[in-house]
């Protein structure tokens, strides 16, 4: 076989005459009677190759064989492709090889879709046919960026000081919250492994260790439904640091994060980056992980729509809710029906009862702004007016508002507002805001089961003042948690932990996890905490997720080699799949099939 002496992607006019051989697949074919012209194709880029023949009969004749995804290998000599025939758009494109010796080194089937055309292509086929659609530039190049970024991660925190360190994948439930995919044992027939939803609990176990600055690029399994940004099976960067406070974790991460961006996108991250608190994303953006690429900042009216006579708002308040909601600056151009299907269809999905709206217009009589909207008549001419300064609205603005429970009303406007942001135009895709959202509550009252629970996990510290509201006052207890979002992207999460094993007992009673609960579940863990554990916090980062927005894509599948669908399913290999009888009986396992 012919030996390779460049890659596809890295001859120039300055190469012209020398002797090349290249290997590759090929990407396209031209058969223009006399001359034949192959573009081949591999991970760096493209070459054009050109028979001839006058000059080389028989390697021309072989040439017209080929065809589409062909492997072959080709030796022959750089030439200048001539004035007017030169392709800007290749890095490659103002030379091409005179081709003297061809070999054919593989034969393809016709591919089951054109590489150029993917995008169109279901995206089931492009997953059975994986290895195909990995041929692609846009695959290859999310993926060299993927590399790039553990690359980087990995030299940065080496260079910190940082040490890997592996931690298993079959271990015991740990205490993320989502479901665990179980492993059976043979050897202990009966037991079970958890596959890990993260190495918390190893990598503070490895600070007790002394190990004092840990990461890892590692995987993780949680059996919950995928989603656009979600895998059953995702990696983190996973990272713990002994004798720290919250300030130090953050740094050092946020220098991480600076580097990463300037490295790949050659953009500037100002750090400090800046911090916000939970309670003010929530207030002003109706969720934990703001896009703050535009404003569009939510408001309560409950103190002017409780003297309104619409009833849906009077009565909502009066249970205790509010009436809360945005102002789409010059979304006066709406018209009722992209209000009523679009919009309100998108609150309804998201559990809201209904979408109250106001088009902000100039009144005919006063020359004033004032509202108009079929239920613009339940409120008096003051309460119109004092709407649209809480909002300092502009004619042609459109004001939105849901009347529910707190919790609901941000739970549908979150949605909403980044809708009319895309919708409005005013998200530039270029843009990166990066905010840490700091001082979570410790806990989320669980109504239906009448009990606290982690909002991040029972191993989370509380800040220290408040330390003193455990016994009286749990719901307003912060935490030392921290989530790094950019762009409405959570890509990462961490916080300061308990380390005192007295601190760790409380959360769990308040928790309601009982002392023989946490014995069984953590009980080794319990241990090592007793054993001299040093102050210690840390954060993982969902390196898909970094990678999503690192190469503007919001398909998480994109950032994968091999990923899953919704269905938890790899379209390639068939998993997951029957397995024989017999491994079946080696596991003491049977298998109930309820056929519906
Ligand atoms: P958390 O559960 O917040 O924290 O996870 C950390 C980060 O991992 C990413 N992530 C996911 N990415 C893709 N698919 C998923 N199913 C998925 N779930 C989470 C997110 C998230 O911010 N042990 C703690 C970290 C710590 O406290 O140090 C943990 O796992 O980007
Ligand atoms: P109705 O009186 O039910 O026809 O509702 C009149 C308007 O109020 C419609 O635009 C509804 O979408 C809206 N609406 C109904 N329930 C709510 C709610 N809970 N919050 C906000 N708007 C609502």
């Amino acid at each position: 076989m012919l030996k390779r002496t460049h890659n596809c992607g890295q001859l120039r006019a300055s190469d012209k005459d020398t002797r090349v051989n290249l290997c590759g697949w090929v990407h396209s074919y031209r058969d223009h009677g006399n001359l034949v012209f192959i573009d081949l194709r591999d991970r760096c880029g493209l070459t054009q190759l050109v028979f001839n023949p006058e000059s080389q009969p028989d390697m021309h004749k072989l040439s017209r064989q080929l065809r589409c995804e062909w492997v072959i290998a080709a030796a022959g000599s750089v030439r200048l492709r001539g004035e007017g025939l030169e392709n800007p758009k290749l890095p490659t494109g103002q030379i091409e090889i005179l081709i003297d010796t061809l070999e054919i080194l593989n034969t393809a089937e016709t591919p089951p879709f054109e590489l150029d055309n993917a995008e169109n292509v279901a995206e089931d086929i492009r997953l059975k046919y994986r290895y195909i659609d990995l041929r692609r530039p846009a695959m290859q190049n999310r993926l060299k960026i993927r590399h790039r970024v553990a690359k980087l991660a990995r030299d940065y925190f080496d260079s910190e000081g940082f040490l890997e360190i592996e931690t298993p994948f079959l271990g015991k439930s740990t205490p993320e919250g989502a479901r665990d995919f179980l492993v059976p044992s043979r050897l202990c027939p009966g037991s079970f492994y958890a596959l890990p939803q993260s190495p918390q609990l190893f990598k503070q176990v490895l600070m007790v260790s002394g190990m004092d600055r840990y990461f890892q690029v590692v995987r993780c399994f949680r059996d919950e439904d995928p989603r656009a940004d979600r895998q059953a099976e995702f990696t983190q960067l996973d990272v713990e640091m002994s004798f720290v406070d919250m300030d130090d974790v953050i740094d050092v991460n946020e220098r991480l994060i600076a580097k990463v961006w300037k490295e790949i996108l050659g953009i500037e991250v100002k750090t400090p980056i800046m911090r916000m608190s939970y309670k003010q994303s929530m207030d002003e953006y109706g969720i934990d992980r703001p896009d703050l690429r535009f404003e569009m900042k939510l408001k309560e009216i409950s103190d002017i729509a409780g003297q309104c006579q619409f009833k849906v708002f009077t009565d909502t308040i009066a249970r205790g809710g509010v009436v809360k909601g945005l102002c789409a600056v010059g979304g006066g151009k709406f018209s009722r029906s992209d209000i009523e299907k679009t919009f309100t269809g998108l609150v309804s999905d998201y559990g809201a009862k209904g979408l109250a709206w106001f088009k902000v217009v100039i009144d005919e009589q006063t020359k004033q702004p004032d509202l108009s909207s079929s239920i613009s008549k339940f409120f008096t001419p003051e309460q119109r007016k004092q709407i649209i300064e809480r909002f300092s609205a502009q004619p042609n603005d459109l004001l939105l508002f849901v009347a529910d429970t707190i919790t609901a009303a941000n739970k549908a406007l979150a949605p909403l507002r980044i809708r009319l942001g895309k919708e409005l135009g005013l998200i530039d895709e270029n843009d990166y805001k990066f905010v840490w959202v700091v001082d979570f509550p410790l806990f989320d009252w669980n109504a239906d089961e009448k009990r606290y629970d982690s909002l991040h996990h029972p191993f989370t510290a509380p800040v220290a003042e408040d330390i003193g509201k455990l016994e009286t006052d749990p719901a307003n207890i912060r935490s030392q948690a921290y989530d790094i979002v950019v762009n409405g992207s959570e890509i990462g999460g961490g916080s300061v932990r308990i380390h005192q094993p007295q601190m760790q007992a409380k959360v769990f009673d308040l928790l309601n996890i009982t002392r023989q609960q946490a014995e069984d579940r953590f009980g080794f863990f319990l241990k090592a905490l007793k054993f001299g554990a040093p102050p210690h916090g840390g954060i993982a980062f969902g390196l898909d997720r970094l990678v999503m927005l690192l190469t503007k894509t919001d398909n998480i599948r994109d950032v994968i080699a091999f990923p899953k669908t919704q269905k938890g399913q790899c379209f390639l290999t068939d998993a997951p799949s029957d397995v024989d009888l017999k491994q079946l009986e080696e596991l003491s396992l049977r298998v109930q099939t309820h056929h519906l």
